[in-house]
């Protein structure tokens, strides 16, 4: 397998999973109950068709976008996630310096491996900081100041992980973070070897936005699902949301709005904007997926505030559909992370060149040389 023959999602996926312990694959891979969410996220573009135009004179394509105040080459973006260094020995920084590259947005989670000032050192494209909700205050003051010292253009508040999610792999394979060594997880290691040596020779794994406030998931190994449970707020209401948007004071995200009405009081509390997501299918098993519900919430709220899809993304086309229903972009996890785990930054590349030729050839399919020339007229609902 190399880096150079993966054109899609799914060929990045069988790379990943050859790649890495099966524990940390699942992790990556896997989703909550029955995974029905998880799988709707994706198959929910397919029940939409392209209707193209043509004779329009496509020699020239702009797929830039400006979403939350900033101006993105491309109209997808990596979305946070956590813990990548387990993923690759790059990490973060890896996914950074390919995002910069393609010009779009880094979304660098509270649990990131590396921490937002070496990010920002090695990023010349806006980053987004992914914000959970801590019980201890002086963590989230922390976490508030830091992303603002290392000028972060975005703050995203994530308001739908306020239990963990039933990650059955998780519970089977026993992942936790760190990895904790286990019979069966060494087994694995040794037969991953270039995984366990980059792991074990590389810097120590650490959380370093979390240092000196909580040890769970550095010195501690937890789930990730414990660590939802036992140290984000469950008292986390939209009185939290208001005050964190003003204390912010710039542009600001609830990431995890499915309702109509949510997504109508984060207008109300000044958000500049919203991720329709349901965080990968990875907490609530029969949630709706974000394609299914973006015309309802665009419908409500998408002339006063910028509409991301977020999840279930893996074609070009996909980012097409999202576009015309009313998103202002989209934007994805696994889409990069299969990739940073079969290649590091160079993964990340291809992964992001793919998308970029992807949509570009497919809005010249499409008959429309900017993104604002897709609507609703550019599709057709089967049912
Ligand atoms: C997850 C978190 C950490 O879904 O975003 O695993």
């Amino acid at each position: 397998m190399n880096i150079n023959n993966c054109y899609n999602f799914q060929q990045f996926r069988k790379y990943a999973k050859k790649r890495l312990p099966s524990a940390i694959f699942h992790y990556i891979d896997g989703a909550a109950d029955d995974e029905l969410t998880y799988r709707r996220n994706t198959t929910s573009f397919d029940e939409v068709d392209l209707i193209p135009n043509v004779l329009t004179g496509v020699e020239n394509v702009d797929m830039s976008v400006t979403v939350m105040g900033q101006k993105l080459d491309m109209p997808i973006y990596c979305a946070p996630t956590a813990l990548q260094r387990l993923f690759h020995h790059e990490g973060e920084i890896a996914v950074a310096k390919a995002a910069s590259k393609y010009g779009t947005m880094f979304g660098v989670s509270s649990l990131a491996t590396v921490s937002v000032e070496e990010i920002a050192k090695v990023s010349n494209s806006p980053n987004l900081f992914q914000f959970y909700f801590h019980k201890d205050r002086g963590l989230n003051d922390a976490l508030l100041q830091r992303a603002k010292t290392a000028n972060f253009k975005v703050l995203a508040l994530t308001v739908d992980t306020i239990t963990g999610g039933n990650r059955e792999r998780d519970l089977k394979t026993g992942f936790t973070s760190p990895p904790k060594l286990t019979l069966e997880s060494l087994f694995s290691f040794a037969t991953h070897p270039m995984w366990a040596w980059n792991f074990l020779t590389k810097p120590k794994f650490d959380m370093p936005h979390l240092s000196g406030y909580v040890s769970e998931g550095t010195n501690l190994a937890v789930s990730v699902g414990d660590y939802f449970s036992t140290m984000l707020d469950q008292s986390m209401n939209w009185d939290d949301a208001e005050k964190l948007c003003s204390k912010w004071d710039g542009e600001f995200a609830l990431k995890g709005i499915m309702n109509v009405e949510d997504a109508k009081r984060a207008v109300d509390i000044g958000c500049t904007g919203i991720m329709v997501s349901n965080h990968g299918g990875r907490q609530l098993d029969g949630a709706r997926a974000p394609f299914d519900q973006l015309a309802e919430i665009c419908d409500a709220v998408g002339d006063k505030i910028d509409v991301i899809c977020e999840g279930g993304i893996q074609r070009g086309t996909h980012v097409l559909k999202a576009l015309s229903v009313g998103a202002k972009a989209c934007s994805g996890g696994r889409m990069y992370l299969y990739s940073l785990a079969a290649g590091g930054q160079l993964g990340v590349e291809k992964a992001l060149g793919n998308f970029r030729s992807e949509i570009e050839r497919d809005m010249k399919l499409m008959g429309v040389s900017k993104l604002d020339q897709l609507s609703r007229k550019n599709l057709r609902f089967r049912n």
